[in-house]
C-alpha cells in the first residue's frame, strides 16, 4: 500500500503550523582536476581526493543523511546539462557525486524548444570567468525516453542518490502522473523546479509559480499528497523575500528547499552591433546568471532560508540544499556553516567537468581538519548565530567602543575626506 505522506495546513507561513549490491568504481582523475592550482576557469581548485563510490577512505567523514537519504558526500549535480541524459548521470555517480538530480522533466517535451547560442560568460581583466548566463529551457527529450534511461541507472546503482527534478503546468492531473512515473522507477525525491526564469514561465511554469505562494501553496499540497518519496522545492532568488515562498512549500509539507536557482539577467550588449547578448538571430532574451559572481547573493538567500527553518520549522526534519557558484570545497563549506545539509554544482561541471567532485571532497576534508571536525553535522549551521539585524551590529559596536576596542574606520559621514576618499573607503573593508 502507498503511503502519503502527512502534509499541514496551507496557512500564511508566518501563521503556522502546517503541518544493494554497490558497484565498485574506482576513481580517475581528470588534467583539469589534478593538481591545486589554476583551473580551467582561471580561479584555484583544491587538492583530489580518491572517492570509492562517492566515499572518501581517509581523513574527516563527509557522508550526510538528509530527509532519510544516505550520500557519501554532500556534493549533488545540480539540475541543469550536468544530468540531461544517462551517460552523463552514470559519470557522475562513477566520478564519485554524493547525488544526482536530473535535468527538469516535463510529460510533453514536444513544447521545449532550445535555440543556440543559448550561453555566455563575463570574464574579468585575467580572462577568469566569474558568471555565466543562460536561457536553456528544462529537458527536450521524451519523458519515456528519460525515465527508461534513469531505471536503468537506478539497476546500476541502487544505492546512489537519483532526484527527478520536475516541472509541470497548473494542471493537477499532471502533476499526480509525472510524480506517479518516477515513483515507478523508484526515485530517491522529488526536487520541484518552482525557479527556472525564462521561458517556462511565459507558460505559467517554473518561476511564475515560484513566485505567487498562493499558487504555489496549492500545487505543493498536489505534489505532497501525491508523493511519498521526500520533496525539495527549488526557490526563485527573483522575489523580494525568498524565505516567504519557502515557508510556504514547507508549510505544504514539502521536506525541504533547494536555492538558488539562476538570478534574472542580460549579459551585455554589444557595443558594435548594439545588439543585445547571448543573441540568436539579432534578438535576445533575459537568461539566468549562475557561477561564482552569484555566490554572495545565494549565500544571502540561503540564511534567510535557513533561519526560517530554524525558528518556524524547529524539530521537524526540514532540509536546505544550497547551490549558485560553488568551486571548492570552501564554498561548499560556506554554505554548510550558513545552514545547507548539501550543496549542489551546476556551472562548475560545465567549467572543470564532473572530477571536480574530487576536488570538491578535498578542500572539504582540509576545511574539516583544520577546525578538528570529525563530521559534515558538526559544523552545519555554526556560522548561523552570528548574522543578525543591522541594529545588532550597532549595539555590540557601541559597547565594544566602550570597553575600548580600537575603533576600525571612520566615526560618521562627516569625516569622509575628497582626498582621501578612496583610502577612507579601504579604511572600512573586512577583507583587505
Ligand atoms: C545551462 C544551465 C541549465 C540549467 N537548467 C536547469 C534546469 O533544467 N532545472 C533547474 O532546476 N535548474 C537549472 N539550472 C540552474 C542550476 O541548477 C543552478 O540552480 C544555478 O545554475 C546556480 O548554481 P551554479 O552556480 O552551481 O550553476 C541550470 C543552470 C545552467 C547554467
Amino acid at each position: 500500500m502507498i503511503q502519503h505522506k502527512s502534509v499541514g495546513l496551507r496557512n500564511s507561513p508566518t501563521q503556522r503550523r502546517v503541518p544493494c549490491v554497490r558497484k565498485p568504481h574506482k576513481c580517475v582523475v581528470s588534467r583539469a582536476a589534478t593538481k591545486t592550482g589554476i583551473g580551467a576557469s582561471g580561479f584555484g581548485l583544491d587538492e583530489p581526493v580518491e572517492l570509492v563510490d562517492g566515499r572518501v577512505t581517509s581523513g574527516p567523514d563527509l557522508s550526510v543523511e538528509v530527509n532519510g537519504m544516505k550520500l557519501p558526500n554532500p556534493f549533488i549535480i545540480g539540475s541543469g546539462p550536468p544530468g540531461t541524459n544517462y551517460q552523463v548521470m552514470k559519470k557522475a555517480f562513477d566520478e564519485g557525486w554524493g547525488g544526482v538530480i536530473c535535468k527538469t522533466l516535463s510529460l510533453d517535451s514536444s513544447k521545449v524548444v532550445n535555440v543556440t547560442p543559448r550561453y555566455a560568460k563575463l570574464r574579468d581583466y585575467s580572462n577568469r570567468v566569474f558568471g555565466w548566463q543562460n536561457f536553456e529551457l528544462i529537458s527536450d527529450r521524451s519523458f519515456d525516453t528519460m525515465l527508461a534511461e534513469m531505471k536503468k541507472l537506478r539497476q546500476e546503482y541502487p544505492n546512489r542518490i537519483l532526484i527527478a527534478s520536475i516541472m509541470e503546468e497548473y494542471n493537477k492531473n499532471a502533476w499526480e502522473e509525472i510524480i506517479g512515473r518516477c515513483e515507478e522507477i523508484n526515485v530517491d525525491a522529488f526536487e520541484i523546479n518552482f525557479s527556472c526564469p525564462h521561458g517556462l514561465p511565459e507558460r505559467r511554469m517554473g518561476m511564475a509559480m515560484g513566485q505567487d505562494p498562493e499558487i504555489l501553496s496549492e500545487v505543493c499540497d498536489w505534489i505532497n499528497a501525491a508523493a511519498t518519496k521526500p520533496v525539495w522545492a527549488k526557490m526563485t532568488p527573483n522575489v523580494t523575500d525568498i524565505a516567504y515562498p519557502a515557508a510556504v512549500a514547507l508549510a505544504a509539507g514539502c521536506e525541504g528547499v533547494a536555492a538558488i536557482n539562476t538570478i534574472s539577467c542580460i549579459m551585455g550588449v554589444n557595443l558594435d552591433t548594439l545588439r543585445p547578448e547571448p543573441s540568436v538571430e539579432g534578438y535576445t532574451t533575459p537568461g539566468g546568471y549562475s557561477w561564482k559572481a552569484v555566490k554572495p547573493i545565494a549565500l544571502a538567500k540561503c540564511t534567510a532560508i535557513a533561519k526560517t527553518i530554524q525558528r518556524d520549522f524547529a524539530g521537524e526534519g526540514k532540509s536546505l540544499s544550497g547551490i549558485g557558484g560553488v568551486e571548492t570545497g570552501a564554498d561548499a563549506a560556506e554554505f554548510i556553516l550558513l545552514g545547507s545539509d548539501t550543496v549542489q554544482v551546476c556551472t562548475g561541471v560545465m567549467i572543470h567537468g564532473y572530477p571536480l567532485v574530487k576536488n570538491l571532497c578535498g578542500g572539504l576534508q582540509r576545511f574539516m581538519a583544520k577546525h578538528g571536525f570529525q563530521s559534515v553535522a558538526e559544523f552545519k549551521g555554526r556560522s548561523l548565530p552570528y548574522v543578525t539585524v543591522h541594529s545588532e551590529l550597532v549595539t555590540r559596536q557601541r559597547e565594544a567602543i566602550r570597553s575600548k576596542k580600537e575603533r576600525v574606520g571612520l566615526t560618521n559621514d562627516s569625516e569622509w575626506s575628497g582626498d582621501d576618499f578612496v583610502k577612507n573607503a579601504e579604511s572600512m573593508v573586512a577583507n583587505r
